[in-house]
Formats: structure tokens, C-alpha cells, sequence
């Protein structure tokens, strides 16, 4: 059985679960990006005590142990730069989440994360279908998908309330062939 608690990938990324260890870091950054995150993402709202984030980490940690989902932190240059996750695990199939600070964006840090966290899962057959679900205004998440190779599946209507509005989430996914 694989340990899938940390992957190193020379010479910048580092992905590690979440321990609860991380919280005060992970609430400073939080706090910090707040507002851009929340262009996006409707959890960054509810997040405004350690405690808060403590209490996720516990949570994720819980549904890790129960093979439920897989929360990781992602370092780059040993700094945390963001969040890359599995928020869902069902059979083969997971479903991926992500957000990363303001000043490690558009330079392909995601892009490389998301990709060795797939073949990660999909080396030893733990994973063989990817799905990526994402505001169809998000220009950056949806070219994400696109560029690793993932097809659009369908659109779903008012999938998410962000803020005071509905948006639209297009479902990307990807399908690994047998290794
Ligand atoms: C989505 C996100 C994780 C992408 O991370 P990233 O490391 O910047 O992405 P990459 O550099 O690997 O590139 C992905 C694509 O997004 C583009 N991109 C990156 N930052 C962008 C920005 N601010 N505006 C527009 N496009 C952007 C890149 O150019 C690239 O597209 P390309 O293939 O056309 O060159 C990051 O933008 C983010 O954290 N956004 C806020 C949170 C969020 O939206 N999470 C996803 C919810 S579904």
C-alpha cells in the first residue's frame, strides 16, 4: 500500500497533507488573499478565526484516514504557496480543488502540481479518472484543465453561489489508461 502523505518533486514542489501544524500559517495566507479568493471560491467567507482553519484541517485529516478526500499543502521553494486537493475520492474517481497565493500564480505552479499529484495516484492504479469543476468566468482554472489535457463534459447551471450570485460550473475530465 502507498503512503500518500508527501511528494517531493525536485527541484521546487513539495505537496504534504495537512497537519495541524499548518493552521496558523495557512490562516495567515487565508486572510490574506481573502478578497482575490473570493472572486472564486465561497469557503475563504467563513474562514475568519484559526479555529476555523484548525477545525478543517482536523476534518480533512478525519476523511483522509476514511479514504474520503486528500488535502495537501503545497510548498514551493519550501514556501507555502497554496492548496491542492482531492475533495472528493469515490472508487477510482476523485475530484480536484486548488488556490494558490496571488504571488505564485501564472507561472505554471498548479499546472505542474496538479500533474504529478494525478500520476502520483495514477502510477500504482489508486486513481484512474480526474474530474475538474470550475466557474465558467474562471479564465486561469478552466485553461488549467484544458492544458492538462482534460475534455469538457458538461455545464452545469447555478452549481455554486458565490458571493451574492449563481455561477455556472463547467465539469472537465480526465481518464488515465490502465498503467
Ligand atoms: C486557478 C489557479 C490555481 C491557477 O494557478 P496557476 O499556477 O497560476 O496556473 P498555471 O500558471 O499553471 O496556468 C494555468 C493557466 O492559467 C493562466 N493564468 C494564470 N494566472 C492567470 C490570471 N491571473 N489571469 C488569467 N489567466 C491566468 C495561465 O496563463 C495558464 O493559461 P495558459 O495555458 O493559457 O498559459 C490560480 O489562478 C488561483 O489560485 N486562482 C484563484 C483560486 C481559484 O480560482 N481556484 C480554482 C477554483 S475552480
Amino acid at each position: 500500500m502507498m503512503d500518500y502523505r508527501e511528494l517531493k518533486c525536485p527541484p521546487s514542489l513539495r505537496l504534504s497533507l495537512q497537519q495541524e501544524s499548518d493552521a496558523a500559517d495557512l490562516f495567515a495566507l487565508v486572510q490574506l488573499e481573502k478578497e482575490r479568493l473570493s472572486r472564486h471560491l465561497s469557503w475563504p467567507q467563513l474562514i475568519n478565526d484559526v479555529n476555523d482553519t484548525l477545525a478543517n484541517i482536523r476534518h480533512n485529516r478525519a476523511d483522509f484516514a476514511e479514504g474520503r478526500s486528500a488535502v495537501y499543502v503545497l510548498r514551493w521553494d519550501e514556501e507555502l504557496a497554496g492548496i491542492l486537493s482531492y475533495n472528493t475520492i469515490n472508487d477510482k474517481q476523485a475530484e480536484i480543488g486548488y488556490w494558490l497565493a496571488a504571488r505564485h500564480e501564472g507561472r505554471g505552479v498548479m499546472s505542474t502540481a496538479v500533474a504529478a499529484l494525478m500520476d502520483w495516484y495514477a502510477a500504482a492504479d489508486r486513481l484512474d479518472t480526474f474530474i475538474i469543476r470550475c466557474g465558467v468566468s474562471n479564465r486561469a482554472s478552466n485553461r488549467l484543465a484544458q492544458r492538462l489535457g482534460f475534455e469538457f463534459d458538461y455545464r452545469q447551471v447555478r452549481a455554486e453561489k458565490i458571493g451574492d450570485c449563481y455561477v455556472d460550473h463547467n465539469v472537465y475530465r480526465r481518464q488515465y489508461p490502465k498503467p
